[in-house]
């Protein structure tokens, strides 16, 4: 994994160009944010309310400053405030940050930030909470023949390294046994990591487990040969977001399977599976997917259910769907 550090501006700006800068409300927001909290691009936006385009915008003109300090994990970028000396910027900035409060929009920013990164407990949480017995909860669904379906996708990549991404207690990297050789396994909660450990501990793959998030995925750029992503997108806060980080790790010319559920109404799934969204449209996940880059982007049905079972005895039968896509091979 690429982690690099450095602050984000390096000339110190003569102070008309500094205050001309500084004087715009969206940077001045940005910055009372940044102060507070490390975020990646994708977290300032939200918090923010804004589309991430357009922070990405500010952000340019904020790296002439020299107030960020950016930490870059492949292709991603974590951004906080840089401590100041008692240079001009420095002066300029102290006189400044403590005004930033009295903005008017600070305080919805500050909510949207507190449920950016209540957000981002939550999720990290829950799977953690719930590793010893999320089997228990997808039982009727690990026997389905969704899995299989997603895996055979990935016949080409016989021999090859597939990297499953979110992949739980390892109900998805099952079935690629005797398929693929090496399996990077991905999840963001260590606790899931663990029973898929044990569950594929005689699985014959070689395997690798690697804590990470889609957001900023522990895979160097083309390291694997395809990858799958099993029943996570409804967890995430941006598609588009994590498609490129796919479109990054997979090799040109390799391919990305995703298994998903059609939109749904079974709101208890919120709190018992810990899901952000009930479901996604499919048509979320190919525009997402050919944004990012990927083609030859196809949706395919899937006979079996997911059929999970809440702990207050709730069930659902919900319908899913793969799509599958491919990073464009490097022009010869
Ligand atoms: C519903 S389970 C699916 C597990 C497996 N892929 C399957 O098909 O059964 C979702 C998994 O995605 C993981 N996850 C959710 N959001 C994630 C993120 N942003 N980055 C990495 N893993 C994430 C969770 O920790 C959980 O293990």
């Amino acid at each position: 994994m690429i982690d690099t550090a450095r602050m984000a501006a390096t000339a110190t700006p003569a102070l008309p160009t500094l205050l001309r800068l500084l004087a715009d409300g969206t940077r001045l927001r940005m910055l009372a944010l940044l102060r507070r909290e490390e975020l990646t691009v994708g977290e300032l936006a939200r918090a923010l309310g804004l589309a991430q385009s357009r922070v990405s915008n500010h952000l340019r003109q904020l790296r002439e400053i020299g107030l960020l300090f950016e930490r870059h994990v492949g292709k991603h970028t974590h951004l906080k405030l840089a401590g100041r000396g008692n240079d001009l910027i420095g002066r300029v900035w102290s006189a400044l940050e403590e005004s930033l409060a009295d903005m008017p929009e600070h305080a919805a920013d500050l909510a949207r930030l507190d449920g950016v990164l209540a957000e981002r407990q939550r999720g990290a949480d829950f799977f953690d909470r719930v590793a010893g017995d999320y089997d228990k909860l997808a039982v009727r669904f690990s026997s389905g023949q969704a899995r299989q379906r997603t895996a055979a996708h990935l016949a080409a990549a016989r021999g090859l390294t597939v990297a499953d991404l979110g992949c739980g207690t390892g109900y998805m990297t099952q079935p690629l046994v005797g398929l693929v050789e090496r399996v990077v396994c991905v999840d963001r909660s260590e606790a899931m990591l663990e029973q898929a450990r044990e569950r594929l501990a005689d699985s014959g793959l070689d395997l690798e487990f690697r804590v990470g998030d889609l957001d900023l995925l522990p895979i160097a750029d083309g390291e694997v040969d395809a990858l799958v992503a099993g029943m996570v997108l409804h967890h995430l806060a941006d598609l588009e977001h994590a498609f490129t980080e796919m479109r990054r790790v997979v090799r040109p010319g390799g391919r990305a399977v995703v298994l998903e559920l059609f939109p749904h109404t079974q709101t208890w799934i919120h709190e018992a599976l810990g899901d952000r969204f009930l479901g996604i449209a499919p048509t979320d996940v190919t525009r997402a997917m050919e944004r990012s880059g990927f083609v030859n982007v196809v949706i395919d049905a899937v006979e079996d259910r997911y059929e999970p079972v809440g702990p207050g005895g709730e069930s659902a039968s919900l319908p899913l769907y793969l799509v599958r896509g491919e990073r464009p091979p490097e022009p010869v």
